[in-house]
C-alpha cells in the first residue's frame, strides 16, 4: 500500500489562461498570472495497492461516476508511469467552500491530486516539477503549487511549460478578493470546450493573444511596483477582452448572465464613488473583486446591499501545496 495525501489551495488568473495550443500536454497559448487565495481548498488522499482492481473516485463522500472517475484514472496513469508503479488507487477528494455555490475548483483539486501522488508514489518531486505535474491534470492547478503571485510560463514543451512564484515582498499579503456567487440557470460550456472553440473560431483570438502578451508585462511591473490601481486596471480589462472572444466564436457564447452583468455594474458604479476596487470573471457567472486589504470591509458592506451575504465571500492570498498526514 502507498498512501500520500495533500491540500492546496485555488488560484484565480488576474491575467487569463485561455486557449491551448497542445491539448494533451496541456500547453497554453500564453503566460497567465494568478493570486492563490486561502478562501477555498481541496484535500486529496490516494491510496495505491495491487489488491484493487480498478480506481475508485470520492468527491466530498460520494462516490463519483464512470466519467469522473476516469478524467483521475487518466492523471494517475501519468503519476503511475512516472513511478514505474502500476497499482491502481482510492482517491478521496473533499472540497472546502465556505457555502455549498457550486464552486468546484479544478485548480485546487487536481493540484492536490498531484501532491498526494508524489507522496504517495514516493515521486520526490521539486515544485517545479510538481507545478509540471499539476499541468496535466488541469492547466490553472499547476498555479496552486505555489502561494501568492505566481507566473505559469508557457514554454513550448512538457519540460518547459509551469509556474513560479512572482517576487512581491509578501504584497499579496495587503489584498484580498471577494467573491459574489451567481445562480447559473444557464447550460455550461467547460473551461476545456470554451477556450478551445475560441482558439479555433473566435475572430478576436489572435488579438487577444497579442494583449495578453502586453498585459502580462503591466501585471508584473504593477506588482513589482505594489501598484495597486495599475493591477487592478489591467485585470478587469484583461479579463474583458478574453470574454470577448467568446462572443466572437463560431456558435457565440458568454459565461456572462444578467446577475454578472449587475455585479460589474456595481463594480464600476463603487469605483466611480471613489472605492478602489476591479473585478475579474472565469469560465462561469461568478464575479471576483480584487481590492485592498485596508478598504475590503467597506466594499463587503457596500456590496451587501445588493447582493445577500450568503452569496459573498471575503478571500486573501493563500499559501502554496502542502503535504498531511494520512488518518488510519
Ligand atoms: O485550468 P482550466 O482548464 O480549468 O482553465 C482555467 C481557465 C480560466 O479559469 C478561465 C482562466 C485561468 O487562467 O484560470
Amino acid at each position: 500500500m502507498h498512501n500520500g495525501k495533500a491540500r492546496a489551495f485555488t488560484n484565480i488568473a488576474l491575467i487569463k489562461y485561455w486557449g491551448k495550443k497542445d491539448q494533451q500536454l496541456i500547453l497554453p497559448m500564453n503566460n497567465s498570472l494568478s493570486l492563490t487565495l486561502d478562501a477555498f481548498y481541496t484535500e486529496t488522499s490516494v491510496s495505491f495497492s495491487k489488491d484493487y482492481s480498478h480506481d475508485t473516485f470520492y468527491l466530498d463522500d460520494q462516490l463519483q461516476n464512470e466519467k469522473a472517475t476516469q478524467k483521475i484514472s487518466h492523471f494517475l496513469d501519468l503519476a503511475r508511469k512516472q513511478a514505474g508503479v502500476f497499482e491502481h488507487a482510492i482517491v478521496r477528494s473533499q472540497n472546502f467552500v465556505p457555502t455549498a455555490a457550486g464552486l468546484a475548483s479544478s485548480a485546487s483539486g487536481l493540484a492536490a491530486l498531484a501532491g498526494a501522488c508524489n507522496v504517495a508514489l514516493g515521486l520526490n518531486l521539486t515544485t517545479k516539477n510538481l507545478s509540471r505535474l499539476a499541468r496535466r491534470g488541469s492547466g490553472s492547478a499547476c498555479r496552486s503549487v505555489y502561494g501568492g503571485f505566481v507566473e505559469w510560463e508557457k514554454g513550448n514543451s512538457d519540460q518547459t511549460s509551469y509556474a513560479s512564484p512572482v517576487a512581491s515582498h509578501h504584497w499579496e499579503d495587503d489584498l484580498a478578493m471577494i467573491f459574489i456567487l451567481i445562480n447559473d440557470k444557464t447550460k455550461d460550456v467547460s473551461s476545456r470546450n470554451g477556450m478551445q472553440r475560441t482558439v479555433d473560431t473566435s475572430l478576436y483570438y489572435n488579438d487577444w493573444l497579442k494583449a495578453a502578451n502586453i498585459d502580462i508585462e503591466k501585471a508584473r511591473t504593477a506588482i513589482a511596483n505594489q501598484d495597486f490601481q495599475a493591477l487592478g486596471e489591467v485585470t478587469e480589462a484583461n479579463c474583458l477582452k478574453m470574454h470577448a472572444t467568446t462572443l466572437a466564436a463560431n456558435p457565440p457564447f458568454t459565461y456572462w448572465t444578467p446577475d454578472s452583468l449587475k455585479a460589474m455594474n456595481k463594480v464600476q458604479a463603487m469605483r466611480q464613488a471613489g472605492q478602489n476596487c476591479y473585478f475579474t470573471m472565469d469560465a462561469g457567472p461568478n464575479v471576483k473583486i480584487l481590492c485592498q486589504k485596508k478598504d475590503s470591509e467597506t466594499i463587503y458592506r457596500e456590496l451587501q446591499k445588493d447582493f445577500p451575504s450568503h452569496q459573498l465571500i471575503m478571500a486573501h492570498a493563500g499559501k502554496g501545496i502542502e503535504t498531511l498526514e494520512m488518518e488510519v
